[in-house]
């Protein structure tokens, strides 16, 4: 019998490309989103991609009741949890905001699973590792005090799940992700930042179609090869499918331990000027692009040891950076119409 899998925030640019890949894999997909940092776009792709309608449920997790409704009226293995909101600074400026969102919703979802025995996968970030002492990080790598409210909220829901998990013999997983970049190769999906973006792949598609006059890259005086920062950058659909072998490893019981965590990253280094410069020459193009003063809050370099995935989940990162940067250019032409 084909297992249930619950995506929160499914509507969103990693909630969508993870649904096809677990559809794909034989996964029945629930989405629910609010739709409050998103529209149909992803929702209307993810269905053409598969060529299916998926069940699609508009919901805020923050109503406990409504949450326990899905839960009840619906038998979830595992749950995904991405229903959250992203913009660092925007967390410095409203952190009522994003403490009450993401993690009023995380709870309730934890109380709900807690009731009904399902699998929980929590959405963390390598901004729990803040300014790494060494690179790579491991898993093992020390947690940094968070430098925002954002990044606050995903060391808080991390130690939720973990206490949870300690406490009501619930098993879950928490994967870390790098920089998760790129587009669906068909073009349907992929990130649809509201307003200007803050990160900078759609700020480098949105310069180079036009959207934007100039692409800032923020700091050039870094102590790192080139002056700029050093990221991991990693596929949207590699990452996807690392949630795939996450799942599967918590409903089929092959969890070593009940909380298990995960990097999931390249490995690989990668600078601002080498990412604009790998899509100039992958999507033959130029860009209009300027150095600017440091970005408050950035750190200098960080990229993952992903070889505990690698070995654990059988899972690893196949796309080459200019692969991802031709399938973020072809998703933004295909915005433009064009
Ligand atoms: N950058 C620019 N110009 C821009 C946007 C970004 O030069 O217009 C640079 C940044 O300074 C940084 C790099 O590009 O060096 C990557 O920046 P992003 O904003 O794309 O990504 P971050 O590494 O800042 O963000 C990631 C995750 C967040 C997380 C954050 C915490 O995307 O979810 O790390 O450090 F919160």
């Amino acid at each position: 019998m084909s297992k249930t899998v619950l995506v929160s925030g499914g509507a969103g640019f990693i909630g969508s490309h993870v649904t096809v890949e677990l559809s794909q894999a034989g996964y029945d997909v629930i989405i629910a989103d609010n739709m409050s940092n998103c529209d149909e776009t992803n929702y209307k792709g993810v269905c053409a991609i598969l060529g299916k309608q998926l069940p699609f449920i508009k919901m805020d997790f923050c109503d406990s009741a409504a949450t326990e409704k899905l839960f009840s009226e619906n038998k979830i293995d595992a749950v995904i949890h991405f229903a959250a909101f992203k913009a660092v600074g925007e967390s410095v400026a409203e952190p009522l905001m994003y403490y009450k969102n993401n993690l009023v919703s995380f709870l309730n979802i934890l109380q709900a699973s807690r009731e009904h025995g399902t699998n929980v996968l929590f959405s963390s970030s390598a901004t729990v590792y803040g300014e790494p002492d060494e690179t790579p990080v491991t898993e093992q790598s020390p947690r940094k005090p968070a430098t925002s409210p954002y990044g606050n909220t995903k060391q808080m829901c991390e130690d939720f799940l973990r206490d949870c998990v300690a406490a009501y013999g619930m098993h879950g997983i928490a994967l870390r992700y790098f920089n998760p970049i790129g587009a669906h190769p068909s073009a349907l999906i992929g990130e649809l930042p509201r307003g200007v973006p803050n990160n900078l792949v759609p700020f480098i598609t949105q310069t180079a179609i036009g959207k934007r006059e100039c692409l800032y890259i923020f700091g050039n005086d870094y102590p790192t090869p080139d002056g700029t920062c050093l990221r991991d950058y990693i596929d949207i659909v590699d990452l996807a499918k690392a949630h795939v072998c996450a799942v599967s490893r918590m409903i089929e019981g092959r969890m070593e331990e009940p909380y298990e965590i995960f990097n999931i990253g390249t490995g690989r280094p990668v600078s601002v000027l080498e990412l604009v410069n790998a899509f100039e020459k992958v999507n033959g193009l130029k860009l209009n692009y300027r150095f600017a003063p440091r970005r408050e809050g950035d750190v200098t370099a960080v990229w993952a040891d992903p070889s505990l995935a690698e070995r654990k989940l059988g899972w690893k990162a196949t796309r080459t950076v200019e692969q991802t940067l031709a399938a973020a250019w072809a998703w933004e032409k295909h915005l433009a119409g064009k």
